[in-house]
């Protein structure tokens, strides 16, 4: 049993740190677009048999210290009533939300009764990979799986969201609740079916000026961690929560106050000036650009030590990228960098 990401995230001692990728389980493994080829990207989420092996590919390939169920952060629009497509290279289509006869619409739904897929990946994942590596199950952020809501897809300057943020600020609110209710539910769903940590997703947190950061995204993300830790307690459990924001630099005290146990910290701030910010004692997950993995391979060594002797400041460090490997990456690149941060990191 591998359980030095386990043991990371709680800031214990650690023989090596322990790495994983975000989006580890993708199109960059040559395994992936074998299954791929053969479904689609939304049937292959909701079948939990082939969600299951697209999440263990990268384990077995890559030797990575924990494992993230394969899923997508808008499979909750679906559930709450919304239409949701993924068209070949376009990324995802919904029907947007705009106003609040489309809100009103929307509903919290029951997370085994609409999404059971999911809890059923969790399940079997926890089956298969027999206590492996531990599972990471996730969820998108209110903010962030709100835009994708509002804009009906991927956005440039995120117009409609901030829109409807400034113009209609009681419309935004009654619809973000609906939303962290959802989430909320969700990720204790996922945890009541075996995710033994659960992550985060505020990709989009950076395009806020701090204020409206706070505003209208960190407190939704305050509002879910502090339930979630409640409902934790009462079942004598607790599972890590770990918070990702894109462009952390400009919003690295406002993650602070968010009560997550691990900081998702992006590339674009040297890690050791994020944890003397976040105030030393802390336990962080980065920052690797993901580009760096189209250096030669001495530069991307010298760029993972580099991150590690940062990473040493804080109480506990996870490496990671600082955002998704992408697509084009070599595999053997991928499994060069795991390679490297196990043996520079050996205690
Ligand atoms: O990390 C993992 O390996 C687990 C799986 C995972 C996926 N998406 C699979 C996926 C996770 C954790 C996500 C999170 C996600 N999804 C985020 C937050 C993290 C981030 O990368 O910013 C966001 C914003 C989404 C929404 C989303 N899903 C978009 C914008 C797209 C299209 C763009 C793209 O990357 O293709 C997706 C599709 C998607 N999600 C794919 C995968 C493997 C590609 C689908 C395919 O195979 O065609």
């Amino acid at each position: 049993m591998n359980d030095t990401f386990l043991k990371a995230c709680k800031g214990e001692e650690v023989s090596h740190t322990p790495v994983w990728i975000m989006r580890q389980a993708g199109r960059y493994l040559p395994e992936y677009r074998a299954i791929r080829g053969k479904a689609d990207f939304l049937t292959m989420c909701k079948t939990p048999e082939l969600a299951a092996e697209v999440t263990i590919q990268p384990v077995d390939r890559l030797n990575v210290d924990a494992a993230i169920m394969f899923s997508d952060i808008l499979i909750p629009c679906e559930a709450m009533g919304q239409n949701l497509s993924f068209e070949e290279n376009r990324g995802p289509m919904l029907d947007p939300v705009r106003d609040k006869e489309t809100v009103d619409k929307l509903f919290v739904p029951d997370p085994e009764d609409t999404m059971g897929f999911v809890m059923d990946t969790i399940r079997l994942l926890r089956k298969e990979l027999a206590g492996r590596v531990p599972l990471i199950g996730f969820a998108g952020a209110p903010f962030t799986t709100a835009t994708y809501m509002i804009e009906g897809g991927t956005s440039k300057n995120f117009l409609n969201t901030k829109m409807m943020i400034y113009q209609n600020p009681a419309l935004y609110k009654s619809f973000m609740d609906k939303v962290t209710a959802t989430i909320t539910e969700y990720l204790k769903a996922q945890i009541a079916a075996g995710a033994q940590a659960v992550q985060i997703f505020d990709t989009w947190g950076g395009i806020f000026c701090p204020a409206d950061f706070r505003k209208h995204a960190l407190s939704y993300v305050q509002k879910i961690i502090k339930d979630l830790k409640e409902w934790m307690k009462g079942r004598g459990e607790s599972v890590p929560v770990i918070y990702f924001v894109g462009s952390t630099a400009g919003l690295i005290e406002e993650i602070k106050t968010s009560g997550a146990d691990v900081y998702g910290i992006d590339w674009k701030i040297d890690l050791d000036a994020a944890i003397k910010r976040l105030g030393g004692d802390v336990v962080v997950q980065g920052n690797l650009d993901p580009l760096s993995l189209f250096l030669p391979k001495e530069k991307t060594e010298e760029r993972v030590k580099d991150v590690l002797n940062r990473g040493s400041s804080a109480r506990g460090h996870i490496f990671n990228l600082g955002h998704g490997v992408v697509p084009q990456t070599p595999p053997e690149n991928v499994i060069a960098l795991v390679e490297m941060v196990h043996r520079l990191s050996a205690r």
